[in-house]
C-alpha cells in the first residue's frame, strides 16, 4: 500500500520545488518505488523533474467525453476499457519515478460515471507504489476535487510572512471538511535567508505557535534554483551540497521515511 504525501499552500510558495525534492530523496534513498502525481493544472512538476510530459488525465476524459457526446465512441468498447488503456499511456514512466499528470480538474458538467472510473483506475495504480508524492495547486479543493486517495502525511508550505502563516492555519483547519482522509499535517516555512532565520522573524514564530501548527523544517533561500528555473534546468539536479535540498532530504527521513507501515 502506497504512502501518501501531498505538498500544499498558497500560491508561489515553493510546493513544485519541495515536491520535486522530496521526490528527489525518496529515489536517491532507494526506497521503493513512487509515482509523483502532478494536481496542478498549470502541469510543471515534470519540468522540475526533468521528465517528458504525454497527455493529462483531463485531457483524456475530455477525449471521452467529446466522444460520447459526438456518437463516435466505439461501439463495444466498455468506457472501463477505454480508460484504462488510455491512462496505460498517460503514464511517464522516468528510471526511478513515474509520473502522472492529472491536467484540466472536472468540470462543473458533472460526467460522474466517468470520473468515478477513473479515481478508481487511479486509486488502483497507485496502490501499486511504495511511495505517491503529489504536488498541488494553491489552496486545498483540489485534494478533494482531484484524487480519492487518503493523504498520509500533507505539508503545507508557506514563505517566512504572518500572512502566510494565517493562510496556511485556515488550509489546515479546511482539513476535516476534505472528502478524503488527511494522516499528519507538517507545516514548513520556506526560503528563509539564513540559518539565524528565527531572530530576524519573531512575529512569524509567534504566528506559528499562536496557529497550533507543527513546524516540522524552515527550508532556506537557495539561489540556484532560481538560476536552475531561469533557464528550465531540472530542480532534481541542484548540487548534493546545495542546503535546500539537505533540508528537505532532512525533512523525508524525519517525517516521511519512519511512517511508512
Ligand atoms: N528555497 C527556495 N530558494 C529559492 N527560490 C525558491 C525556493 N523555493 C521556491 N523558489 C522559487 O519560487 C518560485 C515558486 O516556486 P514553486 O513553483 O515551487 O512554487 P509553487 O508553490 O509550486 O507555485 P504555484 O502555486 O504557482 O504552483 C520559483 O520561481 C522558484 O524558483
Ligand atoms: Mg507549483
Amino acid at each position: 500500500m502506497a504512502y501518501t504525501v501531498a505538498v500544499s499552500g498558497k500560491g508561489g510558495t515553493g510546493k513544485t520545488t519541495i515536491a520535486a525534492l522530496i521526490i528527489d530523496t525518496l529515489a536517491s534513498l532507494r526506497c521503493g518505488s513512487i509515482l509523483a502525481v502532478d494536481a496542478d493544472p498549470a502541469t510543471n512538476l515534470h519540468l522540475v523533474l526533468g521528465l517528458p510530459l504525454g497527455q493529462t488525465v483531463g485531457q483524456v476524459r475530455e477525449e471521452a467525453l467529446s466522444m460520447v457526446r459526438s456518437g463516435s465512441f466505439p461501439q463495444g468498447l466498455s468506457k472501463q476499457d477505454f480508460f484504462e488503456y488510455e491512462l496505460q499511456d498517460l503514464l511517464v514512466e522516468g528510471d526511478d519515478v513515474d509520473l502522472l499528470a492529472m491536467g484540466r480538474p472536472e468540470g462543473p458538467g458533472c460526467y460522474c460515471s466517468a470520473n468515478n472510473m477513473l479515481r478508481a483506475i487511479l486509486d488502483r495504480l497507485a496502490r501499486s507504489y511504495d511511495y505517491v508524492v503529489i504536488d498541488t495547486e494553491a489552496g486545498m479543493e483540489h485534494l478533494s476535487r482531484h484524487t480519492t486517495r487518503d493523504v498520509d502525511y500533507l505539508l503545507l508550505v508557506s514563505d517566512p510572512t504572518v500572512r502566510g502563516v494565517r493562510a496556511a492555519a485556515i488550509m489546515a483547519r479546511m482539513v476535516p471538511e476534505l472528502q478524503i482522509k488527511v494522516g499528519r499535517i507538517g507545516f514548513a516555512l520556506n526560503r528563509v535567508p539564513a540559518a539565524s532565520w528565527r531572530s530576524l522573524y519573531p512575529h512569524v514564530l509567534e504566528a506559528i505557535e499562536q496557529e497550533g501548527l507543527q513546524l516540522v523544517a524552515a527550508f532556506p533561500n537557495d539561489p540556484l534554483v532560481g538560476e536552475y528555473d531561469a533557464v528550465g534546468k531540472p530542480i532534481r539536479l541542484l548540487p548534493s551540497d546545495s542546503p535546500l535540498r539537505q533540508a528537505v532530504a532532512d525533512l523525508t527521513r524525519q517525517e516521511i521515511l519512519p511512517h511508512r507501515g
